[in-house]
């Protein structure tokens, strides 16, 4: 009997609060990719969703639940974390506020990789190989100031979670100097000269949305590993 083949699933998750702009449109973008690939996509706006970050119960960590991966905590992010039980990558994106990223997305990543972590030195996580992930970061700093508002120390801090869950492809995109309102005109803010961020917007931010198809895609034909 030939192996059943599974379906190759991609999740976006946004999460920002605006559903049309820089971040959104990236992750739009990726998901576009994978669906290229044949597999199914979804976008979720997890600012559509009430729900908190972990709870500190460490249910997830009992002998009983020890490799389920499974959150105690009952709420409009459950069926988000179902969903990627059954996923083959999945695509996360914030806007960076205050130097990291949005309180939702944080409070999804608490849920998230908590129960998937293991207190184990040998195994450091339930999971034997997690979905392919593909994570977009949209910012207003040019990618020249990075390193000096400390933003690098933050992308490597999620990678090096995101690195515990085995995933088979682990991905980050950065979108900066983004153009950040609809009119310029009408705002307080002195410090961004408009017409650099316009050109910004009509010539890099074009190539991040290429560069978010194409990272969709690698995740998008990146099946479930031999583990799952
Ligand atoms: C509350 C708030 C805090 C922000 N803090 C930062 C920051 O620390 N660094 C930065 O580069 N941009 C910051 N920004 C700008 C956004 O990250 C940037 O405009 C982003 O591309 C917006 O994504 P969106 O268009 O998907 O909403 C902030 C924006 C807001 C609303």
């Amino acid at each position: 009997m030939s192996e059943q083949i599974k379906t190759r699933k991609v999740i976006g998750l946004n999460g920002g609060p605006r559903k049309n702009w820089n971040t959104a449109s990236l992750l739009e973008e990726a998901l576009k990719g994978a669906a290229s690939t044949g597999a199914e996509t979804k976008l979720i706006h997890l600012y559509d969703l009430d729900y908190k970050g972990c709870r500190s119960c460490f249910s997830c960590k009992t002998k009983e639940n020890y490799l389920k991966g499974r959150c105690a905590l009952k709420d409009e992010l459950s069926s988000v974390l179902e969903l990627l039980e059954d996923c083959t990558g999945a695509v996360m994106g914030s806007p960076i506020y205050l130097s990291d990223v949005t309180g939702a997305l944080r409070s999804f990543l608490e849920r998230y990789i908590f129960i998937n972590l293991a207190y184990d030195f040998d195994a450091p996580s339930v999971l034997k190989r997690g979905p392919a992930i593909g994570l977009i970061y949209s910012m207003n700093v040019p990618e020249t100031l990075i390193e000096t508002m400390g933003y690098d120390v933050l992308f490597r801090s999620q990678a090096n979670f995101f690195s515990r869950l085995n995933p088979p492809v682990f991905e980050q995109l950065l979108s900066c100097d983004t153009y950040q309102f609809s009119d310029y005109s009408r705002y307080h803010a002195p410090m961004f000269d408009e017409a650099h961020k316009r050109a910004v917007k009509e010539t890099q931010f074009p190539q991040d949305l290429k560069l978010a198809y194409e990272m969709g895609a690698r995740i998008g034909q990146t099946g479930f590993g031999d583990g799952k």
